[in-house]
């Protein structure tokens, strides 16, 4: 009993730490090795960083091992599996943050390929990061690792990332990470910030990251030969007033040119003509001067003055950064220094993002959270992953958006004909608010038509054919209908009435129709042609929605038909085919139509009649 006090305890104190590091360091992260085995989770030897299965993140894909040749021991734990995507087109993703909507994150995905279905062919497919990344993943060689990255301010709760095959091989991810940013980072007018560079010059490591740095940037050694890599064991200030929370390691390292006398030039060419960049770099001396000794640059892109002159402080981070004022092809930096400067220009780091400016937003919460709802209730089996409308294009099957510019996709339709879908028609469908066309045709939905739907303001076609629906057509719905605003069709209902049919419960108002034949006696719950009150003209006025609905048939034994007359008691009347019982069918009366066997050439014309005045409903 001790012992087990004693392991118990040490167990909760073991989580107790852990807890206290994650508060401390890593509160904000979401941390994802893809394709480890469920529930199975480990803090990363290098950086620290609790890494945990992706089982609960995503519903499809499969779990692999990338070949062991490739399992070096410097390859980063996360780089070991992959969850790979043989089914589906799309398959997605979905993280929930603690802080949701409104907050900045920084997203990222990992791939490296490590042959891990010795195929030895390197598969090509497309990322979509939230709704405004959608990339193409190209792998160099099984060995090269890519790493996909946005910052981006969440517009709902969700993030989901999709991993699409185009055709050109099967889809994998090695890991996904999410870090809080605070908000006044990388601040921009709008849209989003996918990485192009990320640069810490002169620096001789292979990859800056956590815990060097708090935000878990990945900073990318970036070196030339007509540099010169300088260094400082000093620590660098990075306390700056622009709150890029920029870190000491990555700033104490800078490149210089071999030729004092030659300008620094570096350059990058654009993927995207048609995208304008933020572009912002990072300068602080890490030489000790002489007092006779001075360093100012001017800094040019494509040969106009970005910025100069400028001295970088002792030991002190300073950022320059703006937007690209142009759109260009290619982006070429030279740094020069100035006439009275004894030294050449120096540059410790870059970063390049490419702004995603046509912010394309995530589909309407409450259309999401509605559809969600259908998805989850009905156990809809169709590929519905990631954000329903966006990105456009890529919206779930079944179902189209309307895209205007600013405000967030909504959903206009949904198509889920023929997919297996029981029970009644769920009051979530009420919430997508700009239905304009509904198909729930050909599946086992029963209970009454809701209400709802003909509150559905913009509804223009509901097709509710080849259900099990019961009760009456609301009454607004042949409204619609007949002042042709609504599409309606409610066909093959074997159950289903219009109004007046089969409500009124203490009228004669679900006559039954039997034929008795040697078996079984067949019934119809029609109403007949006695009971009408109203002219043909009435008949006429429904009969264009006739076409819509079958003739409801059931059969019964003849037994049942004892029950439901109670051994033919009562005799409500005697038509030209046979005698007419009372009797109750479910809770409702229903008279009861006996065609004898005799007069069988009678049960045409009977049947005629009934369907003639199938809706007829008055008594
Ligand atoms: C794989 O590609 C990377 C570039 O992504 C390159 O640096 C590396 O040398 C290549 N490795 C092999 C084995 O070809
Ligand atoms: C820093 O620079 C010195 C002198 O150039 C060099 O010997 C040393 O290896 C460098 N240290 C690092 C960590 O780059
Ligand atoms: C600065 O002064 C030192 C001697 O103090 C001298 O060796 C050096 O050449 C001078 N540098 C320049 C740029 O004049
Ligand atoms: C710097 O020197 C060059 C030639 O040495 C001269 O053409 C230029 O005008 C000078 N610039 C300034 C700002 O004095
Ligand atoms: C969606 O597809 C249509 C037709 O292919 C195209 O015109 C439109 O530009 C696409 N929209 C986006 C956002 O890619
Ligand atoms: C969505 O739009 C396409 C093209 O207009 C159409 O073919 C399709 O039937 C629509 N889907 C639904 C569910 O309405
Ligand atoms: C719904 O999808 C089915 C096929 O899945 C199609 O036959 C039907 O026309 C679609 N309905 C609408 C309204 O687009
Ligand atoms: C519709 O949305 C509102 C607000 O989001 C919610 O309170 C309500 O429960 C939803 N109704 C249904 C039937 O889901
Ligand atoms: C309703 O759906 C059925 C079966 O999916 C189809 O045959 C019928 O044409 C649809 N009706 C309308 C008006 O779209
Ligand atoms: C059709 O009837 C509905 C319900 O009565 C009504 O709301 C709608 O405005 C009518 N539309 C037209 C085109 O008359």
């Amino acid at each position: 009993m001790d012992m087990l006090k004693g392991s118990l305890f040490e167990l909760l104190g073991t989580f107790a730490l852990i807890f206290l590091v994650h508060a401390q360091d890593q509160s904000g992260f979401i941390s994802i090795d893809c394709g480890i085995s469920e529930d199975s989770s480990y803090t990363d030897q290098v950086t620290g960083i609790y890494y945990t299965s992706d089982a609960t993140f995503i519903d499809t894909g499969i779990s692999n091992s990338i070949s062991p040749e490739f399992k070096t021991n410097s390859l980063p734990q996360q780089l070991w599996n992959v969850r790979s995507f043989p089914e589906g087109i799309n398959n997605c993703y979905t993280l929930r943050p603690a802080r949701g909507r409104g907050n900045k994150y920084l997203i990222r995905a990992q791939f490296m390929y490590g042959n891990y279905d010795a195929k030895n062919q390197l598969p090509e497919f497309d990322l979509i990061l939230g709704v405004n990344m959608l990339e193409s993943v190209q792998l160099d060689n099984a060995s090269s690792v890519i790493s996909k990255e946005i910052i981006h301010v969440l517009s709902s709760d969700y993030i989901y990332v999709c991993l699409v095959n185009t055709d050109s091989g099967i889809p994998f991810i090695s890991a996904l990470e999410l870090r809080l940013l605070d908000n006044s980072m990388y601040e921009t007018q709008s849209g989003s910030l996918v990485r192009y560079a990320r640069w810490d010059f002169g620096s001789p490591y292979e990859l800056i990251r956590f815990k060097d740095d708090n935000c878990d940037r990945f900073w990318f050694p970036y070196n030339s030969g007509e540099w010169k890599m300088l260094n400082t064991s000093r620590t660098i200030d990075t306390d700056d007033d622009n709150k890029l929370q920029l870190t000491s390691i990555v700033m104490s390292t800078a490149v210089k040119p071999l030729n004092t006398m030659e300008p620094l030039k570096f350059s990058w060419e654009s993927t995207d003509p048609t995208s304008k960049f933020y572009i912002y770099l990072y300068f602080a001396e890490v030489e000790e001067l002489q007092l006779n000794e001075s360093r100012e640059f001017n800094i040019f892109l494509n040969g106009n003055l970005w910025h100069g002159p400028l001295t970088p402080e002792s030991f002190e981070a300073t950022a320059m950064y703006r937007i690209s004022s142009s759109i260009s092809e290619k982006f070429e930096f030279s740094i020069y220094k100035t006439n009275s400067s004894t030294l050449p220009p120096i540059i410790n780091a870059l970063e390049v993002y490419l702004v995603k400016q046509l912010l394309q937003s995530q589909t309407d919460q409450k259309d999401v959270d509605a559809i969600m709802n259908i998805k989850s209730l009905y156990g809809v089996k169709k590929n519905w992953q990631g954000d329903p409308c966006a990105p456009e294009n890529y919206s779930w099957e079944g179902l189209n958006c309307s895209y205007n510019d600013y405000n967030p996709p909504r959903i206009i339709s949904l198509n889920l004909s023929s997919s297996r879908l029981t029970g009644n028609i769920t009051p979530y469908i009420s919430n997508l608010t700009l239905l304009q066309s509904l198909d729930l045709s050909q599946n086992g939905l029963n209970g009454p038509i809701p209400d709802f739907l003909s509150q559905l303001p913009l509804l223009r076609s509901l097709n509710l054919t080849g259900n099990k629906l019961t009760g009456s057509v609301p009454v607004e719905l042949i409204e619609r209908y007949k002042n042709g605003s609504l599409l309606l069709s409610v066909k093959s209902n074997p159950e289903l009435c219009w109004p007046g049919s089969c409500k009124k419960k203490n009228k004669f108002v679900v006559p039954v129709v039997v034929s008795v034949t040697a078996a079984f006696i067949f019934l119809t719950t029609l109403a007949t042609f006695w009971w009408i009150r109203r002219g043909r003209q009435e008949v006429g006025k429904v009969e264009e929605m006739d076409a819509e609905m079958d003739s409801n048939k059931r059969q019964f034994t003849y037994s049942e038909v004892l029950t439901i007359t109670n051994n033919l008691e009562k005799v409500v009347g005697k038509g030209g085919f046979g005698t007419v019982y009372y009797g109750h069918l479910d809770g409702i009366q229903v008279a009861v139509k006996m065609l004898s066997q005799s007069s069988i050439q009678g049960y045409k014309q009977f049947q005629a009649e009934v369907n003639y005045n199938k809706f007829i409903t008055e008594m």
